[in-house]
């Protein structure tokens, strides 16, 4: 059976002014997926909800919401939940009003809205503050309500701006987690806009990485990390260190680089073109550099001398930073294993395996 399509974008597009925010997005979403677009400050990610949810109109492109064209249909004609990144509840209102006011409006009789508020409130875990005002609230019990009001009118799309971003570290993960049960119990189709790449990696069946209003690449979670389809994708999400280098040789799907601090370098040119003197980035990540050892040395084909500079430790390992000629890389070492092993000014050898280098056209963009 063909997969159901809940939301649609083909080719949309938004100005403000001359100044294109939006380009040409197209987007599948099936039902129950929970899709997030992900991308830095300013890059269209609530403009293109807001087209969605009806706030905004497309200059170009078409809509479509269970496969019916959107374009020109009301905001409250959409079937949609939406949760802000400012807490929106209506201050004079108890939670359960503020809850049930969508069903209100809807002229739902005043039992079932009784019901249907008792056992949203149960899902978001706060059945006890039926009677409170938002004020007597703290800042994660109201998301929690805002989002139980998304939900109470059992909407076939749930969209979330940035619902997590006003709230301290700990209550983020916490309401995250709880944002991913709910979010798999109810099976509701949902968009979530976030900067933070980890929320996205965490939530997500995929993710949309958007940049200057393009899309950048689609993919699951791991396609992301693992599969970058360009440089600002591979360091928008996780740590990458970064070197820059020109291509030596081009042998088949290998390339031989040189880094501007003389070490040679095999890199897969995962169905990239290169040519030879052609001025590279080179990337790898923290986690896939090694301190030599016997054991790993026979699995890598990339070494580099350098001196330790910084260790930190940050409790599951240590973080540390080694200077290779111009550069500074990065790796984790777990703490368990290699207690105070490591001072600053040693000599280190570190490796890694060519597999685990990603390579971009050009020179490294200072940021
Ligand atoms: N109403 C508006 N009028 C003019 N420009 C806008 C308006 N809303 C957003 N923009 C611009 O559009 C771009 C995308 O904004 P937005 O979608 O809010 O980004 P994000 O949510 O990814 O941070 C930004 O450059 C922003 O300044
Ligand atoms: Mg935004």
């Amino acid at each position: 059976m063909a997969k159901s399509i809940d939301v649609e974008l083909l080719n949309v597009q938004k100005k403000f002014g001359s100044n294109v925010v939006v380009d040409n997005f197209n987007l599948q979403v099936e039902k129950g997926e929970c899709v997030s677009f992900l991308g830095p400050s300013g890059c269209g990610k609530t403009t293109t909800l807001n087209m969605i949810a009806g706030f905004l109109e497309p200059d170009q492109g078409d809509l479509l919401i269970k496969g019916k064209r959107m374009n020109g249909v009301p905001s409250n004609k959409r079937d949609l939940g939406m949760v802000f990144q400012t807490y929106s509840l209506f201050p004079h209102m108890t939670v359960a009003e503020n809850v049930g006011y969508g069903l209100k409006l809807r002229k739902v009789a005043k039992a079932e809205i009784a019901e249907r508020v008792g056992k949203v409130l149960e899902l978001v875990k706060l059945p006890h503050v039926a009677d409170r005002y938002p004020k007597q609230l703290s800042g994660g019990q109201r998301q929690r309500i805002a989002i139980a009001r998304a939900l109470v009118t059992e909407p076939s799309l749930l969209l979330l701006d940035e619902p997590l971003s006003n709230l301290d570290a700990k209550l983020r993960e916490e309401l995250r987690d709880e944002l991913k049960r709910l979010q798999q119990e109810i099976g509701v189709t949902t968009i979530f806009v976030t900067h933070d790449q980890e929320e996205a990696l965490y939530l997500s069946s995929r993710i949309v990485v958007l940049d200057h209003g393009k899309v950048e690449q689609i993919g699951t979670p791991w396609e992301i990390y693992n599969r970058p389809a360009s440089e600002f994708v591979h360091t928008f999400i996780g740590k990458s260190n970064r070197m820059q280098g020109v291509v030596e040789q081009v042998q088949g799907d290998t390339l031989v680089l040189k880094t501007a601090s003389g070490f040679t370098l095999q890199a897969p040119s995962r169905e990239r073109r290169f040519s030879i003197g052609e001025p590279v980035s080179i990337y790898v990540r923290p986690e896939k550099i090694h301190l030599q050892t016997a054991d790993a040395r026979a699995e890598s084909n990339n070494e580099m001398q350098g001196r330790v500079k910084l260790t930190s430790f940050l409790g599951a390992y240590t973080e540390c930073e080694v200077e290779v000629g111009h550069d500074v890389l990065t790796f984790r070492i777990e703490t368990a294993e290699q207690e105070a092993s490591l001072a600053a000014g040693q000599t280190v050898n570190l490796n890694w395996k060519s597999e685990d280098v990603f390579v971009f056209s050009g020179q490294v963009k200072e940021q």
